[in-house]
Formats: structure tokens, sequence, C-alpha cells
């Protein structure tokens, strides 16, 4: 059934940019307190990354230092590996993500290392945070189609889905890295996992390379999935994910989410000039038609 509540994690500060170059630090920073004020409560802000595989988020640690931290906002970062969850914990930050994938093939391309690898590396980061009460989010890359391998299983990420969750993960996010997934592989994919595992344990994190994402996060509303990953304006790309677009727009999951009743108690109007803005400093143009009609009135 469709849950009443709904939570959004923000993604647009880490997925967002981790494909642009040279954004300045004040447009993060400007980017970040502007979720905030638009009333995001989950905003994912960085990566602690190696800066030899992602030079765009090198400056993540100058970032947390930067931005306005309300209470109620919860700030989470990716920490890869042991040195990225100390500098996470260096920068305050107040969740930590960890990720691997469900093709062996892009876990290389991206962690360069296999899923059984990834599980291992991860240990010392969950100890790390568990002592010090930080709590852990996994993703699974690639849950519908990989660019490397091409078909992943099911049965695949509910395997690494399990691993994560068993290595103390709280939740799991589910990624379709490439955007390549439609309504109804959402749906066989989902009545796999939800076997073995419960709805409020699972996440989903749609790209939007062929349009599809919003009707698959409302697949996975039906199916009781009550956290999604969206990134305002639509920004968001893997670099080791070739051919994979933004991120499903924020803009666009608020007005699903708000036409179901489901409010999210985000300013969507605010919402749509922090999209702008962002958009403004990267000289793109905002992929939401959302935001666009929001901003035309
Ligand atoms: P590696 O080269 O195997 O690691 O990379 P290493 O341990 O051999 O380190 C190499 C160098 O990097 C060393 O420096 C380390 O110190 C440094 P050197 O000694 O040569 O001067 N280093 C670091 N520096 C800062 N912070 C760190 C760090 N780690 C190592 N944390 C590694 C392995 C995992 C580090 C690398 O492959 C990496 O950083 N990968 C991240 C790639 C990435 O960020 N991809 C995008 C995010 S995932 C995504 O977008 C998908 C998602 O959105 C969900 C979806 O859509 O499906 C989450
Ligand atoms: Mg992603």
């Amino acid at each position: 059934a469709m849950p009443n509540q709904v939570r959004i994690v923000e993604v647009g500060a880490r997925d967002g940019l981790q494909n642009e170059t040279s954004v300045p630090l004040a447009a993060k920073v400007a980017l970040i307190n502007g979720l905030c004020d638009a009333g995001l409560k989950h905003i994912e802000g960085g990566a602690f990354v190696s800066p030899k595989w992602v030079p765009q988020m090198a400056d993540s640690s100058a970032v947390f230092a930067a931005i306005e931290r309300p209470d109620e906002v919860l700030f989470s970062a990716l920490t890869p590996n042991l040195k990225g969850a100390e500098l996470a914990l260096q920068a305050g930050v107040g969740e930590f993500a960890i990720f691997t994938a469900a093709s062996e093939a892009f876990a290389n391309k991206n962690i360069n290392c296999s899923i059984d690898e990834s599980i291992e590396r991860f240990r010392p980061v969950v100890a790390l945070a568990q002592a010090n009460g930080i709590k852990v989010r996994g993703y699974v890359s690639c849950v519908l189609g990989c660019p490397y391998q091409g078909e992943v299983s099911a049965q695949k990420v509910l395997e690494v889905s399990q691993q994560l969750l068993d290595l103390g993960c709280y939740e799991v996010s589910l990624g379709d890295t490439i955007g390549v997934g439609t309504a109804n592989q959402v749906e066989s994919l989902l009545s796999v996992l939800l076997q073995d595992i419960s709805a409020d344990k699972l996440a989903v994190h749609f790209h939007d390379t062929y349009g599809q994402a919003i009707s698959n996060i409302y697949t996975a509303l039906k199916m009781g999935i009550a956290t999604i990953d969206s990134a305002v304006a639509g920004l968001g790309g893997c670099p080791y994910a070739k051919g994979a677009s933004g991120n499903v727009a924020t803009e666009d999951v608020v007005y699903l989410l708000q036409k179901l009743g489901i409010n999210p108690g985000i300013d969507l109007q605010r919402l749509a000039q922090t999209g702008a803005a962002i958009c403004r400093a990267l000289d793109k143009q905002p992929q939401s038609k959302v935001a666009n009609a929001v901003l035309a009135h």
C-alpha cells in the first residue's frame, strides 16, 4: 500500500555535481543552504572519495565546513573506505553512505574492486560509524541494468542488499544508475526483494535517462517504498557510468507527492528557485518540467 509519509534524500550536491567540472565552492554552499531553506531534511552534501577518481568532490571538507547546519537537517556523504570515513567524521557528517553494485563489472570500474572486496572494505567504515553513533546507508548500483555487463538479476540485487544490511546499514538505496528501467521491471525487482527485506529498509534512486523515473517511483510507492532519492533540477550522473544522465528531479517528486496527498513539507517554489540558481552557475538548462512550470507562474 501507498505510504502516508515519504522521506526524500536530496542528492543534488553530490550525485548532481560529481560530473560537473569546476563548480565554485560558493555555488555548492549556496545550493545546500537553499535546499535547507526549501525544507529538505536529508541532504547528501558531498563525497569523501579519492580526488584522483572524482576531483569534482575534492572540496567536500570545505563544503561541510561552510554550510549552515540547521538542527533538523541530516547531512550525509559518500564514504567508500576508511580514509573517506575518517575525513567525513572530521567534517562532522551525520551519516555515512557506502556504495557498491549488483554488477561486478561496474564495481570494478567505479570503486576498483569486486563486490565481495567492497563489502570487506566497508567493515571498518561501519565500525567507525558505530563507534561514533553515526548511521550508515548503503547503495547498490545497477539494479536495473549495467553499462558494462547489461542484464543484472534481481537475485544478485537481493544478495548484495542483504550483505549491506547484515553489515549494519539501516537502509539500502537501489540505484538505477543508468536510468534504463521501466515500471514493470521495478515491479518485478521489488517483488523479489520484498519477500526478504521489509519496505522500510529500502529506498529507490532512479536516474532519468529514458524519462521513466517518475513512473518507476510511482510503482515503488505503490509497493510501499517510502524513501526516494532525487536531485534538484534533475542534476546528476556518475563519471563511471557512461551514458547515465541526471537523477529524477526533486521538483517532480515533490509535485507527485503533493498530488498524492502526501505532503513532504517542501516549498516547491523555493526549491525550483534553488535549482534555477545552481543551473545558472553551471550554465545548464533545468531538466525539470515541474520546475519550469512553477517558475513560469
Ligand atoms: P584505489 O585507487 O583502488 O584506492 O581507489 P587506493 O586505496 O589505492 O588509493 C589511491 C589513492 O587515492 C591514494 O593516494 C589514496 O590515498 C587516495 P596516493 O597514495 O596515490 O597519493 N584515496 C583517497 N583520498 C581521499 N579520500 C579517500 C581516498 N581513498 C583513497 N576516500 C576508491 C578506490 C574507492 C578510493 C576509488 O575507486 C574511488 O574513490 N571511487 C569513487 C568513485 C565515485 O565516487 N563514483 C561516483 C559515486 S557512486 C555513484 O554515483 C552511484 C550512486 O549515485 C548510486 C547509483 O546511481 O547507482 C551512489
Ligand atoms: Mg546515482
